[in-house]
C-alpha cells in the first residue's frame, strides 16, 4: 500500500533509486542530484581559491578518502574464487552434516587463498604458509573451513599468536622484509619457542613455495568432532587434495617470479578459470576414534603442532570442490569476505585444542574493526544461502529495515521460534580439572614429528630444505640466533645440521643428542587406522 506522501510504496520509498546500484542514466551526487560538471571545483573566479560550499567536491573527495578498509592483520594478501562442492555421500556414517552426508548434494562455495605475513601488495611466490579458507554456503547455515596448506601450526596455544606474528611481520623501523623468511626476530622466536619446529620444517620444504593454488593441499589443522545421525561421534581432520597433484616451485623460480610477476598465483587462478581450466580438489577426512584422552596412536589430537600420518589413518575422500567462477569485484568479495571457525553446521563440532579455542574468539573480534561494526554478515559475500532470523538489531552499517518491536524471547506477544528439533546441539563432553596455565605433558615433544617429516622427504627435497635453512638463516645479523637454530636442527638430523652450519660458516653444535621424543614411534610398529567409511 502507498505510504509515503509521494504515493510510493514503502519499499520504493526505502529502496527506489538505490544509490548502491550506480545504474542511473545521469551522473548524480549520492543524494540523486543530477550534476552538470565533475571536472571543475567551484572557485571564486577561474584562479580560485576553491569554495568550501562546493558539496560535490567535498563529497567526492571525502568518499574517496575513505575507500580503503584496514587490511587483514594476517593473511592480508589473498585471491579468491567461487565454486561448487558436491558430496560423494560416503561420509554419512561419520557426520550428519547434509552437505557432506547426502550423495550428490551441491553446495555453493567461496575459497580465499592467501599468504600469511606479507601486506596486501606483496608478492605471491614468497616462502610462507598459504591460507586455504573455504566458505560452504550450506542449506543448514554457513560452514567455514579456515585452513592452511600446512597441516600443523607454529604454536600450541592461541595466546602465543601475537608473539609469532610480531616476530614474523616486517620490522617496525624499516618495514622489511615482506616475507616470513630471513630476519632475526622470526628466527629468534622459533629457535627459542621450539614447538614451532615442525611448522618451520614444512615452510623450509618445497611446501613453502607452491607452484599454483591448484597444486596445493589444504588442511583444517585442528581436530574436529563429527557426529552422525545416530548421535555417534568420532574425531576428524579435514584435508583438501588437489586433483592436479602437489607441485611446488624451486627457489630460483620463486624468486624470479616474485620479481617478474608478483601476481603469479592470482593471475594463474583468474586466467585459468576464465579459460575454463577449473581448479579441482577433493575433500578428505581422517577419521579417528573419539577416545576419552583424545589421542591416537600416542599422538595428542589437541596438539596442533602434530599431524596424524596418513599411513596411520587414511584420508578418505568425501566430495569434490570445483572453483569455476572469478569474483566480479575484488573489494566486495575477496576483501570483504569474513571467515570464522565458529561458523559450524550440525554434525561438525569443535574440540578443546587451545589454538582453536583462541581462534574462535579472534576472527569475529578482528572483523568488527576490519569490516566496521557488527553487521558485516549482511554484506553480500557473507550472507548465508539460507533463511536467517537472528534477532539481532541495529548497529553500525545496518542495511536491513526491521519491522515491529525489538525481538526478545520468551515473548508472549508475538511468539518467536518455533525451534526445530534438528537445531545445533553441542555434544555433551565432561569438563573438569584445576584452573591452570599449563599444557599437558604430551605437548612437550617438539621434535619427533619434524624429524618424521624431514626423513619422509626424497633426497632432492631434503637438499631443498637444507638450502632453504642456509639461505634464510644466512640473512640473520645475529650469530647467536643462527647458532641457536643450529641446535634445533641438530635434534632433527645431524647431517642437515652440519651442512647448514658449513653453509653459514659456523661450527656445528657438538655432542647434541638426537632426541625424537616419545610420540610417533616407527610407523611399522603402528596398527592401521579405523578403516574406510562404510
Ligand atoms: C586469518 C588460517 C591461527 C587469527 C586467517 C586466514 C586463514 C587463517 C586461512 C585468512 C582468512 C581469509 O582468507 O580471509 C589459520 C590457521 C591457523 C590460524 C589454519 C592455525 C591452525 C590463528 C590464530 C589466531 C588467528 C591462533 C589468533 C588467535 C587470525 C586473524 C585473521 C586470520 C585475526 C584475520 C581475519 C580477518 O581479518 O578476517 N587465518 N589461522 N589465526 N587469522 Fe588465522
Amino acid at each position: 500500500a502507498p505510504v509515503s506522501p509521494t504515493g510510493r510504496t514503502e519499499r520504493e520509498h526505502l529502496f527506489g533509486g538505490d544509490p548502491r546500484a550506480q545504474a542511473g542514466e545521469h551522473l548524480t551526487t549520492s543524494q540523486g542530484l543530477r550534476l552538470s560538471d565533475t571536472d571543475h571545483s567551484l572557485k571564486a573566479g577561474p584562479r580560485g581559491p576553491s569554495l568550501l560550499e562546493d558539496h560535490h567536491l567535498r563529497e567526492k573527495i571525502t568518499h574517496f578518502d575513505h575507500e580503503r578498509i584496514p587490511e587483514r592483520v594476517v593473511h592480508a594478501r589473498g585471491a579468491a574464487a567461487h565454486g561448487t562442492f558436491v558430496a560423494y555421500g560416503n561420509a554419512a556414517s561419520a557426520t550428519k552434516a547434509k552437505f557432506l552426508a547426502e550423495k550428490g548434494h551441491k553446495t555453493d562455495v567461496f575459497v580465499r587463498f592467501s599468504t600469511v605475513l606479507g601486506s596486501r601488495g606483496s608478492a605471491d611466490t614468497v616462502r610462507d604458509t598459504r591460507g586455504f579458507a573455504t566458505k560452504f554456503y550450506t542449506d543448514e547455515g554457513t560452514f567455514d573451513l579456515v585452513g592452511n596448506n600446512i597441516p600443523v601450526f607454529f604454536i600450541q596455544d592461541g595466546i602465543k599468536f601475537p608473539d609469532i606474528i610480531h616476530a614474523g611481520k616486517p620490522h617496525p623501523d624499516r618495514e622489511i622484509p615482506q616475507a616470513q623468511s630471513a630476519h632475526d626476530t622470526f628466527w629468534d622466536f622459533v629457535s627459542l619457542h621450539t614447538e614451532a619446529t615442525h611448522h618451520v620444517f614444512w615452510n623450509m620444504s618445497d611446501r613453502g613455495i607452491p607452484r599454483s593454488y591448484r597444486t596445493m593441499e589444504g588442511f583444517g589443522v585442528h581436530t574436529f568432532r563429527l557426529e552422525n545421525a545416530d548421535g555417534e561421534t568420532c574425531l576428524a581432520k579435514f584435508h583438501w587434495k588437489p586433483i592436479a597433484g602437489v607441485h611446488s616451485l624451486v627457489w630460483e623460480e620463486a624468486q624470479i617470479a616474485a620479481g617478474v610477476d608478483p601476481d603469479f598465483h592470482r593471475r594463474d587462478m583468474a586466467d585459468a578459470i576464465e579459460a575454463g581450466a577449473y581448479f579441482e580438489y577433493e575433500l578428505g577426512l581422517q577419521l579417528l576414534p573419539d577416545s576419552p584422552d583424545e589421542t591416537f596412536q600416542g599422538i595428542d589430537l589437541l596438539d596442533p603442532t602434530k599431524f596424524v600420518p596418513e599411513e596411520l589413518a587414511p584420508v578418505q575422500r568425501v566430495g569434490k570442490l570445483t572453483l569455476d567462477r572469478n569474483p566480479t569485484n575484488y573489494f566486495a568479495e575477496t576483501e570483504q569476505v569474513a571467515f570464522h571457525l565458529g561458523n559450524l553446521v550440525p554434525g561438525i563440532q569443535v574440540t578443546n585444542d587451545p589454538l582453536l579455542q583462541a581462534r574462535l574468539f579472534s576472527y569475529l573480534d578482528t572483523q568488527l574493526t576490519r569490516l566496521g561494526g557488527p553487521n558485516f554478515p549482511q554484506l553480500p559475500i557473507n550472507r548465508p544461502h539460507t533463511e536467517v532470523n537472528d534477532n539481532l538489531r541495529d548497529g553500525m552499517h545496518q542495511t536491513a529495515v526491521h519491522r515491529g518491536q525489538a525481538p526478545y524471547l520468551p515473548n508472549s506477544i508475538d511468539g518467536g521460534g518455533p525451534f526445530t528439533t534438528d537445531g545445533y546441539v553441542e555434544v555433551p563432553r565432561e569438563v573438569a580439572g584445576p584452573k591452570v596455565r599449563e599444557n599437558p605433558a604430551s605437548f612437550d615433544d617438539h621434535f619427533s614429528q619434524a624429524a618424521l617429516f624431514y626423513h619422509s622427504l626424497s633426497p632432492v627435497e631434503q637438499v631443498h630444505v637444507t638450502e632453504a635453512f642456509t639461505f634464510e638463516l644466512g640473512k640473520c645479523y645475529e650469530q647467536a640466533i643462527k647458532e641457536r637454530e643450529l641446535q634445533v636442527l641438530a635434534k632433527i638430523d645431524a647431517t642437515l645440521c652440519q651442512t647448514v652450519a658449513a653453509g653459514l660458516g659456523l661450527p656445528a653444535p657438538k655432542d647434541e643428542p638426537v632426541t625424537h621424543g616419545p610420540v610417533s614411534p616407527a610407523l611399522s610398529q603402528i596398527p592401521p587406522g579405523p578403516g574406510p567409511i562404510t
